[in-house]
């Protein structure tokens, strides 16, 4: 069982499929995952499970992969212990969730948005290019420079889970392109289809990091990393002056045009 800790959690599941279920159950979402390839003993560690859930996912893993054997099941070093499943963040880690927020209320408009989308109208490619500029500025130039160039740089970048998060981020960046070509071709089809990828890909990437990535850095942050954390997103904040403030009336904007008022975050 030791040496399947240090083996590709993808290996693990292409050689034993249950694998990928039995993760599930503990909603791991390894199967689906085509970018990272994280070693088993990885997963248990960054998903910080609480020592009975650990103790449980391992005897399961082993039942699987080597069945009817009486197994010692080795102790996973941790960085910090479990603590409670609520989530509790740094300071500085909460002012990214908080931006979460903003960008989960835009995913939920995006079906309300495509619903009567026609190109041909002005008042629609402006509201569809309206919608862009708030992914490119606010969801990435804002927020995702805060994690690629400050918070992902305090970790190895070689990382398997943060090659996933840079690559989704690109994923998006993408499917943004698509729709600003989709808007010049007036192909609504085009348009909706990379719109609706885009919600989609930010939606569980948001969650990833919600509930996986940000606890897990926050467990390895030392006290003077988190004040550093602070101040240097402080020193973003600064640089984009009033523009979160101007997105956030923008998304405000929306919603109540669309439905009334909030309908997430
Ligand atoms: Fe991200
Ligand atoms: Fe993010």
């Amino acid at each position: 069982m030791q040496s399947f800790l240090n083996q590709s959690i993808k290996a693990v599941i292409r050689d034993y499929p249950e694998v990928g279920q039995i993760l599930d159950e503990f909603e791991i979402g390894c199967a689906p995952c085509s970018v990272g390839d994280c070693l088993l003993k990885d997963i248990v560690e960054i998903h910080n499970l609480s020592p009975e859930d650990e103790r449980l996912l391992m005897a399961r893993i082993a039942g699987v992969i080597s069945p009817g054997e009486k197994i010692e099941l080795p102790a996973v070093e941790r960085k910090k212990p479990a603590g409670p499943k609520e989530l509790k963040y740094s300071p500085p880690v909460k002012k990214l969730v908080e931006e979460h927020k903003l960008i989960k209320r835009c995913l939920a408009l995006i079906p309300r948005l495509l619903e009567y989308l026609d190109l041909q109208s002005e008042a629609d490619r402006e509201l569809v290019l309206g919608a862009v500029d708030f992914i490119r500025n606010y969801a990435d130039r804002f927020h995702h420079a805060k994690e690629e160039d400050i918070l992902f740089k305090y970790f190895d970048e070689n990382l398997d889970i943060l090659k996933v998060m840079h690559q989704e981020h690109e994923t998006g960046r993408a499917h943004v392109r698509a729709v600003l070509a989709g808007v010049e071709e007036r192909d609504s089809g085009v348009v909706r289809e990379h719109l609706d990828a885009y919600r989609e890909l930010l939606k569980e990437h948001i969650k990833k990091e919600d509930e996986i990535l940000y606890p897990w850095m926050d467990r390895s942050f030392s006290t003077s990393q988190v004040g550093e954390l602070y101040s240097r997103f402080g020193e973003v904040d600064r640089q984009f002056g009033e523009a979160p403030q101007k997105y956030g009336a923008f998304i405000q904007g929306l919603e109540e045009r669309f439905c009334g008022g909030r309908i997430a975050g």
